[in-house]
């Protein structure tokens, strides 16, 4: 069986992005016969960014309900929260010990902090908390801690599932023989691949930069339909005639193409030729979305009613995940030369 594993974090509300990007390819592949999904609340990753309490708290519930709502059967996918799993913090720690600083000074979160603050004048660090540095080795526990074979994520996660795949590597290599030493075979870690849905690996925002909730330029994937329709409109296009052929390269089309099937997609780009109007475009975006978003929205709204049921869900969860994080962490600290004495 191939082991599926994505997370989410949990600083803001759910958006079209990350459910194109992840919630929608993660969940149609953990439907497959031979699959075996892990699916998580990257809660500890939320406090690097947001250090208001109530915001994380309410994005926990938002995005678990999203996942749920988004058709996430509990009883096939191991759902849970990473907070809930002391063996993630443990593991990070292991893997810092083998992380080269150069490496770390790569990821892309903290150079483009150093960026900004190069652009205004500032010290290279300033403002640059020792998580956000580190952000790329606890991710890389979420996944090793699982072993994952695969990682269906958006495009701007490649480098860390890459940053994965290195410490993987690098302990392999440095506690290969201590491991097996330790009892049983193999290596400590499968090196994780990443999963990419190819029509949607970066789906633009209303102002055509990446849909992030770090640019404020989102959609929330369960807005009233009348917001949706109202920001759809709002997305910035180029001003040809009304019955202009139009440029499917626009933002408008993009997002459509994410949602669309082949067919339909082929049709949106034979309206587009033949000069459909702004307005028309961004309507059928609309319906189109609202088709495939109204009865998850509905879902939605009941579980979030119901934090008790998800509550009791996400705590059956992470005793299934630690039931396969716990022995794994046991034998690695034997094999750094942890442990009991004995
Ligand atoms: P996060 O919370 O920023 O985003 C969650 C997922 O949504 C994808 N995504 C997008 N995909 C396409 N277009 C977009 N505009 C877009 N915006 C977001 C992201 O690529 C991601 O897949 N560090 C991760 C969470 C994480 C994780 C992990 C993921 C923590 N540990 C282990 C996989 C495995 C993050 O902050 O994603």
């Amino acid at each position: 069986t191939t082991r599926v594993l994505t997370g989410i974090t949990t600083s803001g509300t759910p958006h079209l992005g990350n459910y194109v990007g992840a919630i929608r390819p993660a969940i149609r592949a953990s439907r497959a016969e031979d699959v075996d999904s892990f699916f998580f609340l990257a809660d500890y990753h939320a406090l690097i960014k947001v250090d208001d309490p109530a915001r994380v708290a309410r994005s926990r519930l938002e995005i678990a309900a999203t996942w749920l709502a988004c058709g996430l059967d509990p009883e096939r996918v191991t759902f849970y929260r990473q907070s809930d799993i002391p063996e993630i913090p443990e593991l990070t720690w292991y893997l810092t010990c083998v992380a080269a600083k150069g490496l770390l000074n790569r990821a892309h979160a903290y150079k483009a902090a150093v960026d900004r603050n190069a652009e205004a004048g500032e010290d290279a660090d300033a403002g640059v908390t020792a998580g956000l540095y580190m952000y790329p080795v606890l991710m890389a526990a979420d996944i090793l801690a699982f072993n994952a074979h695969k990682v269906p994520v958006g495009r701007d996660q490649i480098q860390h599932i890459e940053m994965a795949r290195d410490l993987g590597q690098r302990f392999n290599h440095l506690y290969g023989a201590a491991w097996r030493a330790a009892g049983g075979g193999g290596e400590p870690f499968v090196l994780p691949e990443v999963v990419i849905e190819e029509n949607v690996a970066t789906l633009p925002g209303l102002d055509g930069r990446k849909m992030s909730k770090s640019y404020d330029n989102t959609i929330p994937l369960f807005a009233e339909p009348a917001t949706i329709r109202r920001l759809i409109a709002s997305i910035v296009t180029d001003s040809s005639a009304a019955d202009a052929p139009k440029d499917t390269s626009s933002n408008v089309f993009q997002i459509y193409q994410a949602f669309a099937d082949a067919d339909e997609t082929a049709a949106m780009r034979r309206a587009y030729a033949d000069g459909i109007s702004w307005g028309e475009a961004k309507q059928a975006l609309a319906e189109r979305i609202e088709s495939e978003v109204a009865p998850m929205r509905e879902r939605y709204r009941e579980l979030m009613a119901r934090p008790d049921d998800i509550e009791a869900i996400l705590h059956a969860g992470a005793a299934r995940a630690r039931a396969l994080a716990t022995p794994l962490l046991e034998r690695l600290r034997r094999t750094v030369g942890l442990g009991s004495l004995l």
